[in-house]
């Protein structure tokens, strides 16, 4: 398997908390970078939802043009609920994989749909929250991946006062 190297793209985000959690997403599952689009951001951005000041370690880019920025390499994957998509679970992420998502309030401008290698839905019974939906598209990748397990991880994980153990 190839390194693993995820961007990802957000068209529009109107909500600041809501691009604080998908950074912080990005923190939790290695993403290198987040473009966005809009001027909605710049101006609701309450930089004090992002607690653990994930944006100081990841690019939070906004951009003119979501496609124009695609990574090299990197294939274009739209996630939206789109007539004809693949669903998430039976879906194989790319080694080098840009994510683009849609507003909360709106949804991917066909223009991006039509320029994806790939669009990809998760089957729900209506639409999720867009940073849920951002958590749940990375930790599909990292499932379906080689992914570090055990105690060492989630002693550097978790928080400095948690010593819970399983049986004492
Ligand atoms: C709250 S949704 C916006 C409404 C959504 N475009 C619709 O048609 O119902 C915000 C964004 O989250 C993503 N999203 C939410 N639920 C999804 C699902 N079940 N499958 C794929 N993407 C989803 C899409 O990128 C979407 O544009």
């Amino acid at each position: 398997m190839n390194p693993s190297r995820v961007t990802l793209g957000l068209v529009n985000p109107k909500s600041a908390t809501n691009v604080a959690s998908i950074l912080r997403a990005c923190g939790c599952y290695g993403a290198s970078a987040v473009f966005y689009t809009g001027q909605r951001y710049g101006y609701a951005k309450d930089y004090r939802a992002d607690t653990q000041k994930i944006r100081e370690r990841i690019p939070t880019v906004g951009v003119d043009d979501l496609i124009s920025m695609t990574p090299k390499g990197a294939s274009r994957i739209g996630i939206e609920l789109v007539e004809g998509a693949t669903p998430l679970p039976e879906f194989e992420h790319p080694d080098n994989a840009y994510y683009l998502f849609g507003p909360e309030d709106g949804s991917l401008p066909q223009e991006v749909v039509s320029a994806c290698d790939h669009v990809i839905y998760i089957p729900t019974q209506g639409s999720m929250n867009l940073a849920a939906t951002a958590n749940v598209v990375l930790y599909d990748r990292m499932s379906k991946r080689d992914y570090p397990v055990g105690d060492t991880l989630i002693r550097q994980s978790r928080d400095n006062n948690n010593r819970l153990k399983i049986a004492l």
